[in-house]
């Protein structure tokens, strides 16, 4: 299993979401975060002086899904959440050891 998280353009939230229902994911947490990457930011002039505001608001997407399921779902988000333009943000992929279903006490990939 693999924890699949995505930060993303706040404005695509609803195009990625779509595209990740359409591909079968169920279970996710979404997070309004700050970040910067590679750039400095937006500069903005306030009161006679240019000012750098370097971390900007984001969205953070969890998603952690079946093996099976990952390249899927990165092309997915890819998709529907590019604009081709600097800031369309990061993937990052990782694994998850155990996933326990509380309700049923369902272990693996069958609680996912
Ligand atoms: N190395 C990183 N670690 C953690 N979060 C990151 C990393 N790089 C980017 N992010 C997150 O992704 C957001 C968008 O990053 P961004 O797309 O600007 O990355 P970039 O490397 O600058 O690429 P680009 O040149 O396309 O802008 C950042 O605001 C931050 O929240
Ligand atoms: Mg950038």
């Amino acid at each position: 299993m693999k924890k699949i998280v995505a930060i993303i353009r706040q404005e695509k939230l609803e195009d990625v979401k779509n595209a990740l229902v359409e591909v079968g994911c169920q279970g996710m947490n979404l997070a309004e975060v700050k970040g910067k990457g590679r750039q400095r930011g937006l500069k903005e002039y306030y009161r006679g002086h240019n000012y750098c505001i370097e971390f900007l608001p984001k969205t953070k997407l969890e998603i952690v899904v079946n093996d099976n399921q990952v390249e899927e779902v990165v092309d997915a988000i890819i998709k529907s959440g590019r604009t081709g333009e600097i800031g369309d943000g990061k993937i990052f992929i990782s694994n998850i050891e155990e996933v326990i279903r509380i309700r049923t006490g369902e272990r693996g990939e069958k609680a996912v």
